[in-house]
């Protein structure tokens, strides 16, 4: 596997694949890689040679108060990881290379970047899109992939990506789950024992609104209802917000229909954690994705 730090070198690497004719698959990280990055890279590798994963902590979408310094750093352990893996290439820039003196242009999506993650988490997407844009600009892929786990956020770039008339084609694959169903997450290392225990609430409150649907609930309000006592009932939990949205505008819904997400955000301790269950509505009635 070949590290790259630059820009430039990056570009210049990519292009030159391009030119022999190969398809990029590219999968933007933060690092402190788990089972769930590893998922997309996989599926990177099944459609596309070669495969270039970016590791970077982008400074840019993190509040003043998050968990910018803290957030953990393991390049060497990820870097083995990616080579038992046979990705190809490893675009890890410093801050400075991705955001050098001067730097003034980001790029916002409007509408969707405002509501539940962008409304507890001010510039975060503001954040995400810049950098990944710029990503995307240096990788130049066919296909780049995202996870299910961030749905919001996948959406907030398929919006971006289809308003500038991007070339890459978004990719979002499924969450993957540690055996007693919290969701993988770089910021679950940060929960103690206890909090790790507690933080099982988050599946269990979306397996509790799987089953009332399963019965046949499809009112948005009781089903975020639904959600709500299970989370209440856990004392090492705060609930940010619980939604049961459109997968496409992330609007709330009255009554599930088509696409629909339910959606949540937890405080367990001082983490913030989130989670959701996809509902798609299709002939034989609604199916659920956890
Ligand atoms: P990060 O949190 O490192 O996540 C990188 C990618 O892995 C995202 O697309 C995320 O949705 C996916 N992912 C994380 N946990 C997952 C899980 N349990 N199952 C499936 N996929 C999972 O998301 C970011 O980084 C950043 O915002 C980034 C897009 C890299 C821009 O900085």
């Amino acid at each position: 596997m070949e590290l790259i730090q630059t820009a430039e070198w990056m570009k210049q690497v990519m292009r030159e694949a391009r030119a022999d004719g190969h398809i990029i698959g590219f999968v933007p990280t933060m690092g402190a890689l788990h089972e769930g990055h590893l998922s997309l890279i996989r599926a990177a590798q099944r459609q596309c040679q070669p495969v270039a994963v970016s590791i970077f902590v982008n400074p840019k979408q993190f509040g003043p108060k998050e968990d910018l310094n803290k957030y953990p750093r393991q390049l060497a352990a990820d870097q083995g990881l990616l080579e038992s893996l046979g990705v190809e290439y490893l675009f890890a820039p410093g801050a400075a290379e991705m955001y050098p003196p001067g730097y003034g242009t980001y790029v916002n999506v409007e509408g969707i970047s405002e509501l539940l993650e962008g409304r507890s988490r001010p510039g975060h997407f503001r954040g995400v899109t810049t950098v990944v844009l710029k990503l995307l600009e240096i990788v130049g892929p066919r296909f780049a992939y995202f996870g299910r786990k961030d749905a919001q956020q996948a959406r907030v770039v398929e919006r971006m990506a289809a308003d500038l008339n991007l070339d890459a084609e978004l990719v979002v694959c499924p969450i993957v789950r540690e055996a007693d169903g919290l969701a993988m997450s770089s910021r679950n290392a940060y929960l103690t024992p206890e909090e790790r225990r507690a933080a099982t609430v988050l599946y269990r409150a979306l397996r509790a609104a799987q089953s009332e649907i399963e019965h046949g609930e499809r009112d948005g309000t009781r089903l975020a209802n639904a959600l709500r006592r299970v989370l209440d009932a856990e004392p090492v939990a705060s609930t940010d917000y619980v939604a049961v949205v459109d997968a496409e505008s992330f609007e709330p819904v009255v009554r599930l229909r088509r696409r629909c997400y339910l959606l949540l955000a937890v405080f367990i301790g001082t983490t913030r954690l989130i989670d959701n269950l996809l509902v798609e509505e299709s002939g034989e009635g609604f199916h659920i994705s956890l």
